[in-house]
Parts: structure tokens; C-alpha cells; sequence
């Protein structure tokens, strides 16, 4: 089985606008792959705008992918909105946009770590019964869990200011479970890796723009990569291991 994971996409109003145009790309590169992924994980910030209106845009541009796709929200999200756009499969039915995803070869398990109005990531204890009790329904199959704020530091301070918060309160709960294959988060804007709760976590880089790799930089200016074009991963499931290769896309003006 293979997952694509695309993060961050910050859809605009303008159809034209290359955060939509890079987003675009991303899709038609997907379902042109010789071997198609089988699934796609959206793992938040859909909207890049001020108001509610670009999820018309996302609403297009996400829906010629053709293999299902499974979307959580990040800090620029609106749950309502996610829901009126992309709940025609009837999975986001809980307060939170959680939800587990398990006729495919890899389970998916859907975090939510939004917080209205906030920019930082939250599980709290609600959320995190949730998990422990969806988590104990299958300790067999592989398993990966999507969340848009990863719940560890990146050494890029200003991100790391609003990563989830709670990462020692989940690491023991996904350390229950032997078969999560990932963690995967997106709100980086850039690739990372870390070893976490017994698995391996990591950050999808965003198809709008990317963030450079500014460790330990005290200023609080988010630190832009221009250099870097926006990307995508592709999870790849074995049948004895996860590995993850990521896919660049070109840079639109
Ligand atoms: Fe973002």
C-alpha cells in the first residue's frame, strides 16, 4: 500500500495563485504515478486565506484526486468548513475531526490537534481517550496516526513555539501500540524525522512554501526557504516495513 501525504496546501481564492497552481500539481503528479497511491492524507492547513471561501477552491482542486483522501485540520482551519467540503464520506461525525480509517492495508488513524483561534496544537484528555481506546481495537494491524502539529521540537524555535504541546502525554499511549508504523504531521513546512513513542515521527513538507532549516535561531520571523521547492511524501507499506520517499514540485509564480 502507498499513502501519499500532502500538508500545508494553504488554498487562496485566486484560482491562479501558485499555492493552488503548486497544489494542483501535487494532485495531477499523484494520480499519474504508474503505481497510484491508495490513499492520500491531508494532514491540515488546507485554507491559506483570511476568510472561509478558498475550501471552494480546495473543494476542486482536492477532488479530482482519484483514490480517497482523508483530511484533518490544522491552526488555519475551520472544523465546519472542513466538514461542509469534505465529509461526504460521513467519517469527521465527532466533535473533534477524529476518526479511524481501517478497510485499507494500513490503518489510518485521524488526530485532531486544533485549537479555535489558536495557532498552537492541544490533546487533551478527551482526545487522547480517544485514541488509547481506538488504538486497543487493533494491535496487529500497521497503523499510522495523522495530526497536523507534531508533538515534538524541530530546533526551529519559532515553529516549535506552537508545536502540540502534549507530546508526553501521548508518547506512552502510541508506546502501547506495537504496530504504528508513523506519526504523521505536517505544520513544519518542511521534512523531519524523529524517534518518538516507539515509532518513527515525521514532518510532511507544505506544497505552498517551505520553511528553511533555521535551528536555534532565537528571532521569532519565520524563517522562508526560497530555495526549496514545495514537495510531497509517498508512504510506502511493504508488508514488513514503512518507507518514505518525498516528491518535489515545481515552483510556481
Ligand atoms: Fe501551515
Amino acid at each position: 500500500m502507498i499513502i501519499a501525504q500532502i500538508s500545508d496546501c494553504h488554498v487562496m481564492n485566486e484560482a491562479d495563485h501558485p499555492h493552488n497552481l503548486q497544489l494542483q500539481d501535487a494532485v495531477a503528479r499523484i494520480n499519474s504515478m504508474k503505481q497510484r497511491p491508495d490513499a492520500v492524507a491531508i494532514t491540515g492547513d488546507i485554507n491559506g486565506g483570511d476568510d472561509l471561501t478558498p475550501y471552494d477552491q480546495a473543494a476542486i482542486i482536492l477532488g479530482k484526486l482519484e483514490m480517497p483522501f482523508y483530511v484533518i485540520p490544522g491552526n488555519h482551519d475551520d472544523r465546519d468548513a472542513l466538514r461542509q467540503t469534505f465529509d461526504q464520506r460521513g467519517y469527521m461525525q465527532d466533535n473533534f475531526i477524529q476518526y479511524g480509517i481501517s478497510h485499507h492495508d494500513v490503518r489510518i488513524i485521524a488526530l485532531d490537534t486544533a485549537v479555535t483561534g489558536e495557532s498552537y496544537g492541544h490533546l487533551c484528555e478527551e482526545r487522547l481517550r480517544w485514541l488509547s481506546i481506538k488504538l486497543a481495537e487493533d494491535y496487529e494491524s500497521p497503523t499510522v496516526i495523522i495530526m497536523h502539529h507534531p508533538p515534538y521540537e524541530s530546533g526551529i524555535l519559532s515553529m516549535d513555539g506552537t508545536r502540540c504541546y502534549e507530546g508526553d502525554a501521548l508518547a506512552p499511549i502510541l508506546k502501547q501500540s506495537p504496530n504504528i508504523e508513523r506519526v504523521m504531521c505536517g505544520h513544519l513546512h518542511r521534512p523531519t524525522f524523529a524517534w518518538f513513542g516507539g515509532t518513527i515521527a515525521g514532518t510532511c513538507p507544505s506544497t505552498a512554501f517551505h520553511v528553511a532549516a533555521d535551528l536555534l535561531n532565537p528571532e521569532e520571523n519565520l524563517p522562508h526557504a526560497e530555495e526549496d521547492n514545495p514537495a510531497f511524501q509517498l508512504h510506502y507499506w511493504s508488508g514488513s516495513r514503512m518507507v518514505t520517499h518525498q516528491v518535489s514540485v515545481a515552483k510556481r509564480n
